[in-house]
């Protein structure tokens, strides 16, 4: 079975989501380095050199090449749900967690994050409140469809699979 972890940039994905499976003796996978071995460059340079809409067709291409046989706990991109039938798929074949935040939280996060985000690249700060605010309003149309809705703030690693793993229809 495949955990979908998702949510905006800077919620706290990857870290969460590794404490999630090494909690249940899964495997972890970040959706963008899994991007980056499958195309050879960094998500930066994709964006950079190739576009947006390059980016959102390998993101699904790799997204689909994971196989449901593994228990994974897997770290998405923030836009991974918002793009294609990606959130129906995700909804199908695995479990899907958003990892919530408000957007003063997020500012706060992103503001100090040492990873590059392209989409966020030169922003001024009041340009990138503006640009969380009004991105998280959109996306929380997709994010909210997920079948588990996590506060960020209060997220326990090994309470969340615990409630994932004894909910009915992924415990057959
Ligand atoms: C993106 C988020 C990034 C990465 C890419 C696009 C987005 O992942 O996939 O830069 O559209 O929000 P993180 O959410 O892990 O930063």
């Amino acid at each position: 079975m495949i955990v979908y972890l998702i949510g905006f940039m800077g919620s706290g994905k990857s870290t969460l989501g590794r404490r999630m499976a090494s909690r249940a003796g899964w495997r972890f996978k970040d959706l963008d380095y899994l991007i980056e071995d499958a195309d050879g460059r960094s998500v930066q340079d994709i964006f950079q050199q190739s576009g947006e809409e390059y980016f959102r067709k390998i993101e699904a291409r790799t997204l689909r090449s994971l196989k449901t046989a593994d228990n994974i706990v897997l770290a998405c991109g923030g836009g991974t749900p918002c793009d294609k039938d990606n959130m129906a798929f995700m909804n199908r074949e695995g479990v899907t967690v958003y990892l919530k935040h408000d957007p003063a939280t997020l500012y706060h996060r992103l503001s100090k994050a040492k990873k590059l985000r392209p989409l966020l690249a030169g922003m001024h700060p009041d340009e990138m409140k503006d640009y969380i605010r009004i991105t998280l309003d959109e996306r929380e149309n997709w994010y909210n469809k997920a079948q588990f809705i996590i506060d960020g703030l209060k997220a326990d690693p090994g309470k969340i699979m615990d409630i994932i793993l004894s909910y009915p229809p992924y415990n057959p």
